[in-house]
């Protein structure tokens, strides 16, 4: 790696030639979208950008594997230093996943002075603030736009367009897996299984959907999100994490009855106690936009002191929308390249707030459960709730089926904990059969 100046030098002759190499590591799905995007592009990038752009290096394991997806195989490259060496290369697309060797790649990026932009919501949501340090130090961009719903912008207007804000809420539909199978159970009534079969035969859930339906994928974005919202470093374990595994079509259909959708939201607020972040399953009433939300699409909803409310919606995912957002980016880093300000926007988390506990939440909550058929029943459950300082709002039975009554709770705003021991008392009672279902209510 040569001096700052030179380096700087080398970038303008570069850019003189008109021409900046870019290199790409990974040729998966969204490494092959950026290269189509590339393609699509070719024409406009000269007149869009006063330079051209060409992909001179692609990073692969399988050489044969990715030949059948280029036109010209020989940029093709299994061995890293062939790119890290590579003076002529100016930027860097990380989109081959996971956190090891992205990592030690981006880093290395970075330090030989190359402008990274990535995809890679596992490595920002726990690694970001050593990633963003590096790219400080050597005055390079590290972007990363697509790591968060996709080819919805969210990154770039939370931290420019919104700048003058004070952002007290996101809440977003921010994993577009889930979201496909929670509409199924709505709109065909399917069980979960069902509709995860559904979305596994369609290719939106992959082999192994676990990160999906447990809410970790959501939960990474959401650290992403809460970071640059709040300008407070926001890692993954931060983020309390339920998925929507536990959720049926009876859940389901009793929210429509009560004018209300089940949406799985990541949730991160910042409030005087400190902040909040959490994905889980929501009952959210109807007539909220992010409840229309459907499909694998998603939708980011942000509250800001001076714009108010706002909704950012499209595709989370995908070959093409998950490249839009990274060619985006890399436009991006040309512009500031040609004014010989990259590095402009940097890390942006200048505070250190508290976390608050997820004990110390506030929550409304729908609570179903089955319980003996007799008198008596209904006022020592109501009188547990009392105990713990739970306020119900909604007290209705749904149906009786032989011995058994199934009950269901809405209760006013609680603070978790309250809530928790209350059921914890249920759970030992003789007379509640099952508790069948617990989800907070947006
Ligand atoms: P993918 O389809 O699994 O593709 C990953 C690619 O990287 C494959 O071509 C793989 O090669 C290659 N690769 C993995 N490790 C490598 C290594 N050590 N050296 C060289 N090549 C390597 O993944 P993807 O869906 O495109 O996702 C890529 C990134 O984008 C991830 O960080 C993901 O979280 C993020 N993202 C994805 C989406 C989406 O819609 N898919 C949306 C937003 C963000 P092999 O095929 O030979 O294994
Ligand atoms: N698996 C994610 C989703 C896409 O279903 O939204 C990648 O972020």
């Amino acid at each position: 790696m040569g001096s700052p100046f030179s380096q700087f030098r080398e970038m303008r002759r570069n850019m003189k030639n008109n021409k900046i190499q870019v290199a790409l590591l990974g040729l998966g799905t969204v490494g092959t979208g950026v290269y189509k995007v590339f393609e699509n592009q070719k024409t406009e990038m000269l007149p869009k950008l006063g330079v051209e752009l060409e992909i001179s290096k692609i990073l692969v394991r399988n050489l044969e594997k990715a030949a059948a997806k280029v036109s010209d195989p020989s940029i093709l490259t299994n061995n890293w230093k062939e790119i890290a060496e590579d003076e002529t290369i100016d930027i860097v697309i990380e989109v081959m996943g996971g956190m090891e060797p992205a990592r030690t790649y981006i880093l290395e990026a970075l330090k030989s002075g190359k402008n990274v932009v990535t995809a890679n919501k596992d490595l920002i949501a726990s690694d970001g603030r050593v990633l963003m340090d590096a790219a400080k130090e050597s005055g390079k961009d590290f972007l990363f736009e697509a790591a968060v719903a996709g080819g919805i912008p969210i990154i770039r207007p939370l931290k420019q367009c919104l700048a003058g804000n004070c952002i007290s809420e996101v809440v977003g539909i921010v994993n577009g897996t889930t979201n496909f199978i929670l509409t199924k159970m709505t709109e065909e009534n399917m069980e979960f299984g069902d509709a995860l079969a559904l979305a596994t035969e369609l290719g939106y859930a992959e082999a192994d959907p676990t990160a999906d339906i447990e809410g970790l994928d959501a939960a990474r974005k959401v650290a992403i999100i809460a970071s640059i919202a709040f300008n407070s470093r926001v890692t993954f374990d931060d983020v309390y994490t339920e998925g929507i595994t536990k959720i049926t079509a009876r859940d389901i259909r009793y929210a429509k009855e009560m004018g209300c959708h089940i949406k799985l939201l990541g949730m991160a607020r910042n409030t005087e106690g400190g902040i909040e972040v959490s994905v889980h399953p929501m009952l959210i009433n109807s007539r909220h936009p992010l409840a229309s939300v459907n499909d694998s699409f998603n939708a980011v909803f942000v509250h800001g002191d001076a714009v108010g409310d706002t909704m950012f919606y499209g595709r989370g995912a995908g070959e093409l929308p998950t490249a839009s957002a990274i060619v985006g980016d890399v436009f991006d880093v040309v512009r500031n390249m040609k004014y010989g300000c990259t590095g402009r926007i940097s890390c942006t988390c200048y505070k250190e707030l508290p976390m608050k506990k997820m004990d110390d939440v506030v929550s409304r909550y729908f609570m179903r459960m089955q319980v003996e058929d007799r008198p008596g029943v209904l006022a020592s459950v109501t009188s547990v709730f009392g105990n713990n300082v739970v306020s119900i709002e909604q007290f209705i039975q749904k149906r009786k089926e032989g011995e058994l009554a199934e009950i269901v709770v809405i209760t006013e705003e609680v603070v978790e904990r309250n809530f928790n021991d209350a059921v914890k008392i249920l759970q030992t009672m003789d007379m509640i059969k099952e508790i069948s279902a617990v989800i907070r209510v947006y």
